[in-house]
């Protein structure tokens, strides 16, 4: 089984090969709704409150958890999150105050227990640095593991969508798939009356960059990808001046959706739930690449080292390895490099 943590509307589900057993796991009821709708299995529940030890049967592991407080690049709050994170992924466990940053590490919590087969990731690019440290702790498990920024444009995606990927596989060695040609938004919209799109950015920047407003819209012409779509709509603008939103099917399909996905809630509800979906033709890609590894995985060199431990802390730690279903030795590695990266 496919397990999709935040599933959302179902970008990732949408993705799979037809038929393949899922299940998607999300807290809004709307984005839910909509996912049931496209066909999905979900069931509406907060991640966290999960014992991953009650998903025995999942080979893959998908995720794109929600944007965090260290989305806002470069401010202090932001990188103080930032730092945190990266300190709990390591193995050191200090308590993570915001929820949202807690949800990025939430991830590993379930890949440390599944131990899936193969495991594909998505996010804001300021969470590369995030990755490379999940990337560090899946090779001391035995994964091969890719991580990088992909443009959604290079995959199939009628827009500029710059994303942090991690694709890993404990089968073989993962590549992170080629990008291909720009997808431009006439692939999708075949209209010729000489409309261009004008981006919507709302006007907060962080630091005293300079805002959307202050640097003007970004006009896109049809020959090119769309302007990143959050949930603010960019407007059409016609020759004559008339400034047109974009219909919510029109942001879905901008989105890589087909035009009649069945978006559930009001029309907010609608466009923020796009904003925040994986375009299905990029999932589809990193799950390609995470499902067809193309050789065998370098293992680290391995050193055998003799330990003597008293007979009850063997034991102890036998228990322990059991109930988390590892081995001693690795549940003795683990401790080490926990205690090593402090
Ligand atoms: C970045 S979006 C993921 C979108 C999804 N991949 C898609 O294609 O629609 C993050 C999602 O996580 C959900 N979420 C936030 N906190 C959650 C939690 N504690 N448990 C489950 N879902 C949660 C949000 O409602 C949102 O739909």
């Amino acid at each position: 089984m496919i397990l999709d943590l935040f599933s959302g509307v179902g970008g990732w589900l949408c993705a799979l090969p037809p038929a393949s057993p899922h299940l998607g796991i999300e807290l809004d009821q709307q984005a839910a709704e909509t996912s049931k709708a496209a066909g999905h299995n979900v069931i509406e529940a907060d991640v966290t409150g999960l014992d991953p030890a009650d998903f025995p049967d999942v080979t893959g592991l998908v995720a794109s958890p929600p944007c965090t407080t260290f989305s806002i690049a470069g401010s202090g709050a932001g990188r103080m999150a930032l730092e945190q994170v990266l300190s709990a992924v390591r193995g050191n466990t200090p308590a993570l105050d915001k929820q949202s940053t807690r949800l990025t590490v939430e991830p590993l919590r379930w890949i440390r227990t599944i131990r899936p087969e193969w495991i594909a990731l998505e996010q804001v690019p300021t969470v590369l640095p995030v990755w490379k440290a999940y990337a560090e702790r899946l090779r001391g498990w035995g994964y091969s593991v890719e991580t990088s920024v992909l443009d959604a444009s290079a995959h199939g995606v009628p827009q500029s969508r710059r994303r942090a990927v991690l694709v890993a596989s404990r089968l073989g060695a993962v590549r992170l798939p080629e990008p291909g040609p720009t997808t431009p938004m006439s692939s999708v919209f075949p209209y010729s009356d000489g409309r261009t799109q004008r981006s919507n950015y709302s006007g907060s920047a962080p630091d005293g960059a300079r805002t959307a407003q202050e640097r003007g819209r970004t006009i896109r012409g049809l020959s090119q990808p769309s302007v990143t779509v959050t949930r603010r709509s960019p407007h059409w603008q016609f020759e004559n001046g008339t400034l047109i939103p974009f219909t919510v099917e029109e942001c879905g399909v901008l989105q890589g959706f087909p035009p009649d996905y069945p978006w559930s809630g009001g029309a907010n509800a609608q466009r923020l739930q796009i904003g925040n979906a994986i375009p299905p033709p990029l999932a589809q890609a990193l799950i390609t690449a995470a499902t067809s590894p193309i050789g065998r995985i370098p293992r680290p060199p391995e050193t055998r080292v003799g330990i003597e431990l008293p007979k009850p802390l063997v034991k102890k730690l036998r228990i322990a390895a059991a109930h988390q279903g590892l081995s001693a030795s690795a549940l003795a590695a683990e401790i080490i490099e926990k205690a090593v990266a402090r």
